[in-house]
């Protein structure tokens, strides 16, 4: 992470949202001296004094942090061994807060981060658009993917941030930004652009692929942004909301930390995994309900077709709903 970041983010508590500073003590490990990239260390909320770790580039900003930790512990230790694994001092600061043993429960679904992580090399390549490359005109669904082309989710959200009436720049967030493909094609529009999500390996992939970009990566949870109050000019989300099981606090979290006049991007299948409650009946209608009186719709397109190669004989096709509005003043 880089640390010019710091000053535009909040603790994750709903109750504290205090400034975050890094913490002296546990700036471990610099990988760039000059960009001052911290690797690992740790990050101290300036008024509930809760610290939170860096690992591998990655600040993970979620509330109760170390509870979230302890649950995810080995998942988490896991993957950071794959990717080089941490310095002994920062793996006995983080053995030092966490509860052991280890609960068996899980906060956060850590099942469906393992499928993302199976099938994240087919994402990929779907994800950052490149589904039609090296495409054989052999393929049975060739004529049928190269219609598509230029059609999916983010190529439609992309056209509304170009068309809408309000100049791009200043302040941007992705909530579920997996490898980052959206975040590549709308970083040259922010001056500073945030990618959010709980699956701290598409997180490390993401920040691989966007190198150099202006991008920080963060391990955050779409329920508790860890921005303050009207902070933010663009708020986006892309098929995330129906994995939720709370798509109401989602949805308030999106809009809270927007400036007033700042953007909201919103794209998703509608296939409710759980908790239907009678949204699944008209969840377009809902989710317009849910942000009624918040926001000023600009322009919606649907179905808009989400294509997600899922291997080489398998594709699946989402029909999802694009809206794209602005937070009211
Ligand atoms: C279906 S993928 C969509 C990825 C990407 N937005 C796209 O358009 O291809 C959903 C993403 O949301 C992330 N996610 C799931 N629940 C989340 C939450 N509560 N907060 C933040 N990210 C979450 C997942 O880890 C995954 O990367
Ligand atoms: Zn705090």
């Amino acid at each position: 992470m880089q640390a010019a970041f710091l000053k535009f983010l909040a603790c994750p508590n709903p109750s504290c949202r205090g400034t975050l500073k890094l913490d002296a003590a546990g700036s471990l490990k610099s990988s760039d001296k000059k960009s001052r990239e911290i690797a690992e260390g740790f990050v101290a909320c300036q008024t509930c004094r809760e610290i939170y770790p860096i690992l591998k580039g990655i600040v993970i900003l979620v509330p109760d942090v170390w509870n979230y930790l302890s649950r995810n512990f080995l998942l988490i230790k896991g993957i950071c061994a794959k990717y080089g694994g941490l310095a002994p001092q920062t793996l006995k600061t983080i053995m030092s807060r966490i509860s052991l043993p280890l609960p068996k429960q899980v906060d956060y679904d850590v099942s469906r981060q393992r499928v993302f992580e199976r099938e994240s090399s087919f994402y990929r390549l779907s994800h950052y658009g490149d589904l039609w490359k090296g495409l054989s005109p052999k393929e049975p669904l060739f004529d049928f993917l190269q219609q598509q082309k230029g059609r999916s989710p983010h190529d439609v959200l992309e056209t509304f941030l170009l068309n809408g009436t309000r100049k791009n720049g200043g302040i941007a967030v992705e909530v579920g930004c997996n490898v980052g493909g959206f975040l590549k094609r709308i970083a040259p529009r922010y001056e500073t652009l945030f990618g959010v999500d709980l699956n701290l390996e598409v997180l490390i992939l993401a920040k691989k692929l966007l190198k150099g970009g202006p991008v920080e990566l963060l391990l955050a949870q779409g329920e508790y942004l860890p921005f303050a109050d009207q902070t933010l000019d663009l708020a986006a989300s892309v098929n995330v909301i129906d994995l939720l099981e709370k798509p109401e606090e989602f949805l308030k979290e999106q809009t809270r930390p927007l400036k007033k006049g700042g953007k909201l991007l919103l794209a998703a299948p509608y296939v409710f995994a759980q908790n239907l409650n009678g949204r699944a009946k008209n969840p377009i209608q809902w989710v317009k309900n849910m942000l009624k009186g918040k926001i000023l719709l600009e322009k919606e397109k649907d179905p808009v077709c989400w294509i997600y190669r899922k291997g080489p004989r398998q594709y699946e096709i989402f029909y999802t709903h694009c809206l794209s509005a602005v937070k009211r003043g």
